[in-house]
C-alpha cells in the first residue's frame, strides 16, 4: 500500500498550483484556513515527487448552524501522470480516517462537477441545491458531505 505522510503547507503547494490553478503562476494557492489551528495536510510522495495532496481544517458547511465537529476539506490533487490510479482515493480514505479518529462528526467539501464521482465513490453525498460557480476558478461546484455514521 502507498504510503501516505504529513506535509508541510509548503509541500503542497506547486501541485495545487499546477492541477487545481493550471500552472497559472499569480493564482493564490495559500488561503487563510491553511494555517489555522487543526489545518492538516496529506500527501504522496513517489520518487521524492509529491503526487497527491489534500488539506482538512476544522470548519462548518454553510447549510449547517455552527457545528464544532466538521471537518473541511480542500485542494485535493493527483499529479496528471498518477490520476486514475487509486491515489485519491488512498489519499482521501486516509484522510477520512484521521478525521472520524480525530473526532469529526462531518467532513465536507466544495466539490468541482466534474469530481462529483469521485466523491459519490468514496461515500460522500452532493448536497441538493448547493450548485454554486467558484469565484476562484469560475468551475461549477456542489457540496459533497460525508456523516460519521457510528454517531
Ligand atoms: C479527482 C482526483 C482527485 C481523483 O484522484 P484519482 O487518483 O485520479 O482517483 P482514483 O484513481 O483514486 O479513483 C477512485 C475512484 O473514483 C473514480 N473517479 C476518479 N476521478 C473521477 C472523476 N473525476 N469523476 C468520476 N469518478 C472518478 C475512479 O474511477 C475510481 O472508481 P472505482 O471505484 O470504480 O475504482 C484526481 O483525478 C484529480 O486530481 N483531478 C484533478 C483535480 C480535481 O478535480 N480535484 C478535485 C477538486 S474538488
Amino acid at each position: 500500500m502507498v504510503p501516505i505522510i504529513p506535509l508541510e503547507l509548503s509541500q503542497t503547494l506547486a501541485l495545487r498550483r499546477a492541477v487545481l490553478r493550471g500552472g497559472d503562476p499569480d493564482a493564490d494557492v495559500v488561503v487563510d484556513t491553511d494555517r489555522a489551528p487543526g489545518c492538516r495536510h496529506l500527501g504522496i510522495v513517489v520518487d521524492d515527487e509529491v503526487v497527491a495532496t489534500l488539506t482538512a481544517f476544522p470548519s462548518s458547511p454553510p447549510h449547517h448552524a455552527q457545528n464544532p465537529g466538521a471537518q473541511q476539506l480542500r485542494f485535493m490533487a493527483v499529479s496528471p501522470e498518477h490520476q486514475g490510479s487509486g491515489l485519491g482515493r488512498a489519499l482521501l480514505l486516509a484522510m477520512i480516517d484521521e478525521l472520524w479518529r480525530a473526532g469529526a462528526t462531518l467532513i465536507w467539501a466544495n466539490a468541482r462537477d466534474s469530481a462529483l464521482g469521485f466523491y459519490q465513490r468514496l461515500g460522500f453525498s452532493v448536497l441538493a441545491g448547493s450548485a454554486f460557480t467558484s469565484a476562484s476558478t469560475n468551475l461549477p461546484h456542489h457540496v459533497v458531505e460525508l456523516e460519521r455514521s457510528d454517531g
